[in-house]
């Protein structure tokens, strides 16, 4: 059954959505504020770096399954199941969550609504946001309209984004226990094709479904600090953390992914959600609860500094007049997205010690220059490791992973190589005369 759905925001998450919805058959309309956006999805663009997400864009647009709009009226007048997808970025100088751009959006919609609608919520909130956006939509929407708010998380992944949505490990939704109404009955017939292949659908309350998102990526962020804090216990007896990761991720219970050693977590989702989470838990009293992930917070935060020690001793002490070659600014490899970017917050502290340094990223380079204007942009991994004193490899994308020494030794003044991810094969490297130093790694 095809169904009429409109997708508030057209970020990673909404556009992918929306995109994602088209693909499953329905009549979909994106809205957002920024007309630039608009303009660069209508024809066909995505405004970042998603693998795989332009063709299905473009494909939908061609079957006039998608279409784009800034108006909230042409939205409320052509879909009657509405998914809100804006950001819930951290409050400036604060732990918590700017909620502002979720609630505009209820605000603006509800009363324009002409028929029985059910809002999805699939932004990442804090707890209870849900039913106050239930009784907010209730009390704004038209005499006689029905409203419901349900919450149904998303779990994608940049550089995934379109195979999580179509091909989710779950489905949770949240319903509000006072509506009674069809919002489960909707889900189940838009998310019908993806249900059919055996997908987890779990139906729960509004509370635990927002606690699901935020519970999970606290989970991920917790095993990244965990193995990176094991790293600092590697580095100082002398052991190998990765052989160690390979070898407790055997263990079932434990697994072997998310236990990369490196410079840490980063990105748009992972460090703002656990500090949003420990600032709700506080709200509601139960603040001694979250306490530990303030250490995870820690521990991730020390990656960095930690990693601008490294380079300095990479620089036989000092940074001063060196010049560093960094490979890798987004915050993760199939990205572009250089938000909490672990490694451009390298690059940069660097830099302010007094080293030249010169970045290299196949996708986040324009991004990178639009926050870190200072540091030096280079092309290529070979133009960027001219005359450097020591080459930082901070972001493992397939082609740092796969570059042979050969590459870049023609070019650099010395050959030291710092694997900021554990992603290069230290043997190959100290074969060919490098001397290596990677995380967590003797
Ligand atoms: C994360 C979650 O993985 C998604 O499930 C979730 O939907 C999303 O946040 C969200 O809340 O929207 P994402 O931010 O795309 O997705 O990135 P991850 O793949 O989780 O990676 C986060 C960071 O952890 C990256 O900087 C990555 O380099 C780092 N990481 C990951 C490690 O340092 N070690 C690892 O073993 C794995």
């Amino acid at each position: 059954m095809t169904s009429k759905i409109a997708v508030f925001g057209t970020g990673y998450l909404g556009a992918t959505h929306a995109a994602c919805m088209a693909e499953l058959g329905h009549e979909v309309l994106g809205v957002d504020v920024d007309e630039a956006k608009l303009a660069a999805l209508r024809s066909g663009e995505v405004p970042f770096y998603e693998p795989g997400l332009s063709d299905v864009l473009k494909r939908n647009i061609d079957a006039g399954r998608l279409r784009f709009t800034s108006s909230y009226a042409e939205a409320a007048e052509f879909a009657d199941v509405h998914f809100l997808g804006v950001g819930t970025p951290q409050k400036r100088g604060e732990f918590g969550a700017d909620m502002r751009y979720v609630f505009a959006v209820v605000e603006e919609l509800a009363p324009l609504l002409t028929k029985p609608s059910v809002i999805f919520g699939k932004s990442t909130v804090p707890v209870g946001t849900a039913a106050q956006l239930g009784a907010l939509a209730r009390e704004l929407a038209p005499e006689g309209v029905d409203v419901e708010v349900a919450w149904n998380p998303e779990f994608l992944r940049e550089g995934f984004a379109v195979k999580d949505t179509l091909h989710p490990d779950r489905i949770v939704l949240g319903l509000d226990a006072s509506a009674q109404g069809r919002a489960e009955e909707v889900a189940r017939e838009v998310y019908a094709e993806i249900l059919s292949e055996d997908v987890p659908f779990i139906v729960t309350d509004l509370a635990t479904s927002e606690l699901v998102k935020v519970a999970a990526n606290a989970f991920l962020a917790t095993k990244i600090s965990f193995i990176n804090a094991i790293a600092e216990v590697c580095e100082v007896a002398g052991a190998d953390v990765s052989t160690l990761a390979d070898a407790i991720g055997y263990d079932a219970r434990i697994g072997r992914r998310f236990l990369n050693a490196g410079i840490g977590f980063g990105g748009g989702c992972l460090p703002k959600d656990i500090r949003a989470f420990m600032a709700r838990a506080g709200e509601l009293g139960a603040d001694q609860a979250l306490t530990f992930l303030r250490e995870v917070d820690a521990i991730n935060m020390r990656r960095r500094t930690s990693m601008v020690e490294t380079a300095k001793r990479a620089c036989d002490g000092s940074l001063l007049g060196k010049r560093v070659a960094v490979l890798g600014a987004a915050f993760k490899p199939n990205s572009d997205d250089v938000r909490d970017s672990p490694a451009l917050n390298i690059a940069g502290q660097i830099q302010l010690q007094g080293a030249a340094v010169t970045v290299y990223d196949p996708k986040a380079i324009s991004n990178s220059k639009a926050i870190f204007p200072t540091l030096g942009y280079g092309t290529s991994a070979k133009e960027v490791c001219q005359g450097a004193d020591a080459v930082l490899v901070l972001t493992e994308w397939d082609e740092f992973r796969s570059m042979a020494p050969t590459e870049i030794e023609g070019v650099v003044r010395r050959k030291v190589v710092v694997d900021g991810r554990n992603c290069l094969d230290p043997q190959v490297w100290k074969a060919a005369g490098w001397s290596y130093i990677g995380v967590g790694r003797s």
